[in-house]
């Protein structure tokens, strides 16, 4: 079967076009794998009418101000309220939403000790309706999927794609198709996959694996891949930068930390900040941070071995199973973002992640493995100086506490590295641990329990 286009026949392509990272062709057009016809390559989405009209800084800001009191769907949504900087729909109700975005920035005091930093900021994109920053992106790609004609849309998963797509494709009266690792995927994300009706295939591989498949599926049958690959899922992600900003009164932070997995992330946050200083809302740049699993290190040593030049990839394995990635799709557009924002990667160990949960967990704010990469990455960043204790740093929690409940439990039962190498360093977090404890139904166990408590 030839390519099918992914253009869509309702919108206005003039708006935006597609430029390949690599070789800069530009093109109205994507093919389904989403890969520059020339030099195979990632594409990204281009606005050329911003270089002859560029939208006045002050205009977007007071526009997005006023969509605030506005009750209709595009304008409640998060994402859409930033919609001229997204790819135009002719009208709103094209969009498929849940109202996506609109996510909290907390203070983390308790965090903010522990590292020294007094300005410390957590934006949780946990508190999305299916529980992680992918709603963001997916209701852009699944609304563009629906327009371009698709009954059905796929992606490769660690588990928050898979449960994201399959909401947006249930809302949005199409059919959906995941590929999981099996094993590999916290039982939580499966569920919400299941429950949203997507047709979900546990293979025996890992996430890469996975991801090559649907690369060649997507050639073969008419399905429409909503991986990060999919530009149209960086440009919904931007706007958690553009809230972000707005919620600091387009005051940039110093410093912006993400986890890094398939990397399409951090590419979208990156983009964003350019635009924004290009576009001139902000007038400079916070510096942009990836933080891996020392198991799941990738773009570490594609920095550090290669100097950003090739992808040095790794057999992936880390609890943090969200970004169990060794064959990160977004390496180059990333390495491009670090570079022009000035930021650092790190990576970090089982042991600090399962530290930083708990620590995020005793704010009373929460968040799965892969987010809490950024606390652990921090605290070293802080040690090597890059961040300073006068700066201001922004956390980005990419996913909620409930998606990976038995990485919970195990830590507060004292389970989670029995057996592994990190069982001794692990025994410093014991006084973080809260295991469950079972009583007889009397009341002395209950004030006893309280009062040893109270000791402790
Ligand atoms: N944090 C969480 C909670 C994630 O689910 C992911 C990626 C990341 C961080 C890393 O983001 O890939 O853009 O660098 N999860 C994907 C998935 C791969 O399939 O749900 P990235």
């Amino acid at each position: 079967m030839p390519p099918l286009s992914t253009s869509a026949p309702g919108v206005r392509q003039t708006k935006f076009r597609f430029r390949c990272i690599a070789c800069g062709d530009l093109s109205d057009t994507a093919s389904q794998d989403f890969r520059c016809p020339h030099c195979g390559d990632l594409l990204e989405i281009l606005y050329p009418q911003w270089k002859e009209a560029p939208p006045a800084a002050q205009d977007l800001k007071s526009t997005w101000r006023q969509r605030r009191l506005s009750q209709s769907a595009v304008d409640l949504s998060g994402v859409w309220r930033f919609r001229d900087l997204l790819p135009a729909l002719e009208n709103g109700d094209q969009a498929i939403t849940l109202r996506e975005g609109n996510t909290p920035l907390y203070e983390l005091p308790q965090c903010a000790r522990i590292t020294g930093v007094p300005r410390l900021f957590a934006k949780h994109q946990g508190l999305n309706p299916t529980g992680s920053f992918k709603d963001a992106g997916m209701t852009v790609a699944a609304t563009f999927a629906r327009l371009a004609g698709f009954r059905w849309v796929a992606c490769a998963s660690t588990g928050n794609t898979s449960a994201s797509m399959a909401a947006y494709a249930a809302r949005g009266g199409m059919r959906s198709l995941v590929l999981v690792p099996e094993g590999k995927i916290s039982w939580s994300k499966l569920s919400q996959a299941l429950d949203y009706g997507a047709v979900t295939c546990q293979l025996r591989t890992d996430f890469d694996g996975c991801l090559r498949l649907l690369q060649e599926l997507v050639l073969r049958a008419p399905v429409y891949q909503l991986n990060s690959i999919n530009p149209f899922r960086l440009e919904g992600q931007k706007t958690l930068a553009f809230e972000l900003l707005e919620q600091l009164d387009w005051q940039p932070p110093d410093h912006i930390i993400v986890p890094g997995g398939n990397l399409g992330n951090s590419s979208a946050i990156g983009k964003a900040l350019l635009e924004m200083r290009d576009l001139g809302l902000i007038s400079r740049l916070p510096k942009l941070s990836v933080i891996q699993a020392e198991g799941a290190n990738a773009l570490v040593r594609t920095l550090r071995d290669a100097d950003g030049k090739r992808l040095v990839s790794v057999q992936a394995e880390t609890r943090a199973t969200a970004i169990r990635i060794g064959n990160p799709a977004s390496w180059k557009k990333a390495v491009h973002v670090l570079e022009a924002t000035g930021g650092a990667c790190e990576q970090v160990t089982e042991v600090e992640i399962a530290q930083a949960k708990a620590q995020i967990g005793a704010e009373g704010i929460g968040c799965e493995p892969a987010s809490a990469v950024t606390l652990a990455g921090l605290k070293k960043l802080v040690k090597q100086g890059f961040v300073k204790q006068d700066e201001s740093v922004v956390l980005v929690l990419t996913g909620n506490l409930l998606k990976d409940p038995d990485f919970t439990m195990e830590f507060h039962r004292g389970d989670l590295f029995k057996g592994t190498p990190g069982e001794s360093a692990s025994a410093a977090l014991n006084s973080l641990r809260r295991p469950p404890i079972v009583l007889d139904a009397t009341l002395d166990a209950v004030i006893h329990t309280l009062e040893q408590a109270e000791k402790s």
